[in-house]
């Protein structure tokens, strides 16, 4: 995407060919800051600290630490290492994962003086392939929307989105976020609902300074706020994105995901899931029992950071001294209020039969919950 008109990612490698370039998200939107990622320690810090994150950029920043380890250290040992330590960052993307597991494909097989530049071919590859993932998404969301404005007669097409699957969390276009850059650039009239998202506020903080950059219309609501406007009729659909969707269609996102698909669902409104197949876990089937929710720390809740009316950035406490919260970064909407799930392969229903006909190379993988145990 464009940043004052220069094209940009939201990761790349850095012209010292020796590191690698990031927008250091926890600065935005009141700062646009780039950081410089040397070391496997930096990447581990960047995913763990939130400067990255996002399911596939996450998984993209991973793939790039594997290869920054390398470059200290090819041996074995060196390359567990940096398995064990990017996966310990973050636990509910399986995009993380599934990069890992690529690199590791990528590189173990290599002699060791190969190893380095294979690991920076694949990481790169995973990069490159993530934005062709992300149009095709964004290709196939558009005939939604378009669909809807047609029924509309032109009129504006009004879309709700949770938290940021934008091309922040991403290496470019976004999942979610694809369908709605490419009908506004096509000329539809086409505005975001964009939920503020607490506790870290990726809706109002990077969804809607993305939009903004983009030119593209858009509002920002409290989180408990769309159920109202659904009940209203004000919203034609809902575009969210994932952090990992199970074998039978369940759907892992950011916290509140799941309040926004009963409500969709309640009103009839179409409840559409964006998202790469590398987010697919078909080792998982039930999302509920199956997927790690990472907890995260209760100055999250407790603290709100922002921009004074003199322009300083501050944090203020915002809930009384020494009351308990509680911090759990996502959840997980049920198969059965998925509308469908908007992939580079197309629109795929919501379940294990339309999951497996997308991806027969990974669908193999039998869930762990329906492996017979010896
Ligand atoms: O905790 P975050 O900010 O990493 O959570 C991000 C989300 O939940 C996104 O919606 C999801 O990763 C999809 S990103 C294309």
């Amino acid at each position: 995407m464009k940043i004052d008109g220069k094209q940009m990612r939201s990761i790349w490698v850095e012209g010292d060919g020796a590191s690698v370039g990031i927008v250091d998200q926890t600065q935005l939107p009141h700062r646009f800051a780039t950081a410089r990622v040397a070391t496997l320690e930096d990447t581990a810090h960047a995913i763990k600290a939130m400067q990255v994150r996002g399911a596939p950029l996450i998984g993209a920043a991973a793939a790039y630490g594997v290869w920054l380890a390398l470059r200290v250290d090819t041996s074995d040992e060196a390359l567990e290492r940096a398995y064990a330590k990017l996966m310990g960052t973050r636990p509910t993307a399986i995009n993380l994962k599934w990069a890992l597991d690529e690199m590791l494909a990528a590189v173990c097989n290599q002699p060791r003086a190969e190893r380095t530049e294979a690991a920076l071919r694949r990481a790169s590859e995973i990069a490159d392939e993530d934005v062709a993932i992300n149009q095709a998404i964004g290709r196939h969301g558009l005939k939604i929307i378009e669909g809807i404005a047609a029924r509309k007669k032109g009129e504006r097409v009004n879309v709700l989105t949770h938290c940021n699957a934008g091309w922040l969390a991403t290496v470019d276009w976004g999942t979610a976020t694809a369908p709605i850059y490419m009908a506004h650039d096509k000329g539809l009239s086409v505005h975001v609902f964009v939920d503020e998202t607490r506790p870290r506020n990726q809706g109002a903080s990077l969804t809607a300074w993305e939009l903004g950059h983009h030119g593209v219309p858009h509002t920002v609501i409290p989180d408990n706020m769309g159920g109202h406007l659904m009940q209203h009729g004000v919203i034609d659909m809902v575009i969210v994105g994932a952090d990992r969707v199970t074998a039978q269609g369940d759907v892992c996102n950011k916290i509140g995901t799941y309040l926004k698909a009963l409500a969709a669902h309640d009103t009839k409104v179409p409840f559409y899931v964006a998202l790469p197949s590398p987010t697919i876990d078909f080792t998982v089937n039930d999302g509920l029992a199956e997927i790690p929710i990472e907890q995260r720390a209760a100055d999250e809740v407790a603290t709100m950071t922002g921009k004074t009316v003199d322009g300083r950035i501050e944090t203020v406490q915002i809930v009384p001294d020494g009351s308990p919260v509680a911090n759990y970064a996502f959840d997980v909407t049920p198969a059965r209020l998925v509308t469908g799930l908007i992939t580079e392969r197309g629109i795929v229903a919501a379940n294990r039969a339309a999951l497996a006909q997308a991806c027969p190379e990974r669908a193999e993988v039998r869930p762990k919950s329906h492996r017979k145990v010896n």
